[in-house]
């Protein structure tokens, strides 16, 4: 069993990778262009934690890169695809809106272009929460009407919109997976809980906006690679799925902010509020879980709290002010 790992040097590709690698029986090719969107010492460090295993092989590409992708037909035939290579990031998408149209809708089309020349079957792919935009009912249900705010989350509509096109016309399953902030071990540095507590530790100041008064669904990355790892086994009827990975369980960020500060009691932010920031964020994101629950019948979810626990743990023993 062959299994291709799009965005393999990133936070949730790299915890998949390391999950399916502990099953000698599948062989999985991981695939980054290890751009500078973050850290890429921490990207790095990742690939570094799974070159250990002999059953995972580390092609550095650029997906944009068509012809590049064309010379992959060399590799063994791949039975499945997990996309996540993207251009992340809500805010980053002001400064630069190209990247996401290049990294996440032409880069997604080139791998399903991959797997229509390679027949390639099943393709699971990271859409996200930030497609529903602003809604007035919670928790959102993956039927509710897409009102996506920002570039970000028009990007991966886009790609919902293509993946159903091409599952119907070519037959390949496309299984959309929209992640509610996911958060947990080497985790992203751009994401609040990493950037509050980095910003602390190095003595910057850290900008909480609007106090804090909003409310985010944080998923832990173990509860995530839980569910992917049964999703990956499950016997699909139909072509086409759209998922929420999501905990159902929203946090307030100031409660998150002081969660974080029962851990190192001389940290500090300061409130700001942003017009531009408005325009773009939504003020809540809450996932109803119910139908990815019909297929995998059961998860046991772990608490906020212990998932927190966890990063911190995992934060103060890699210093990761000083790696990222
Ligand atoms: N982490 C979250 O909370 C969250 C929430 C919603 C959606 N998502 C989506 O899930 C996926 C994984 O997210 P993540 O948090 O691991 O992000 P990440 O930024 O850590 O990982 C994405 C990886 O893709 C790579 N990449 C980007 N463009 C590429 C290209 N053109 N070719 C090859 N590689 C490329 C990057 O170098 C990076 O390592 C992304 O699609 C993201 O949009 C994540």
């Amino acid at each position: 069993m062959n299994i291709l790992v799009t965005g393999a040097a990133g936070f949730i590709g790299s915890r998949l990778c390391l999950e399916l690698l502990k099953n000698p029986k599948i062989f999985v090719y991981g695939i980054d262009n290890l751009n500078n969107y973050y850290s890429i010492k921490l990207k790095k460090k990742r690939i570094l934690e799974l070159k250990k295993f002999k059953n995972f092989k580390f092609i550095k590409l650029d997906l944009k890169d068509t012809k590049k992708l064309r010379k992959l037909h060399q590799i063994k035939k791949i039975n499945s695809i997990f996309h996540f290579a993207a251009q992340a990031g809500v805010r980053f998408a002001i400064l630069k809106p190209k990247k996401y149209f290049d990294d996440n809708i032409i880069s997604f089309f080139n791998i399903l272009n991959f797997a229509k020349e390679n027949n390639i079957k099943k393709i699971f792919f990271a859409s996200s929460s930030s497609v529903y935009g602003e809604q007035i009912r919670f928790p959102v249900k993956e039927k509710f009407k897409l009102n996506t705010k920002n570039f970000y989350g028009f990007s991966k509509k886009i790609n919902e919109i293509t993946a159903k096109t091409f599952s119907k016309l070519f037959k390949i399953q496309l299984i959309g997976l929209r992640f509610f902030t996911v958060f947990g071990e080497w985790g992203r540095p751009d994401m609040l809980i990493f950037k509050y507590i980095k910003a602390n530790l190095n003595k910057e100041k850290f900008y909480l906006n609007e106090n804090g008064n909003h409310f985010r669904d944080f998923t832990y990355i173990d509860d995530v690679i839980k569910i992917l790892i049964k999703l990956r086994t499950v016997k699909f009827k139909k072509n086409f799925y759209i998922f929420n990975i999501c905990s159902n369980k929203p946090k307030k960020i100031i409660d998150v902010i002081n969660k974080i500060n029962k851990f190192y009691s001389d940290f500090k932010y300061t409130s700001v509020y942003s017009k531009n920031l408005k325009k773009i964020e939504v003020n809540t994101t809450h996932g109803d879980n119910k139908e990815i629950l019909k297929f995998l019948k059961k998860i046991n979810y772990s608490s906020f709290d212990e998932g927190l626990k966890n990063t911190i743990d995992w934060y103060n023993k890699n210093k990761i002010n000083k790696i990222t």
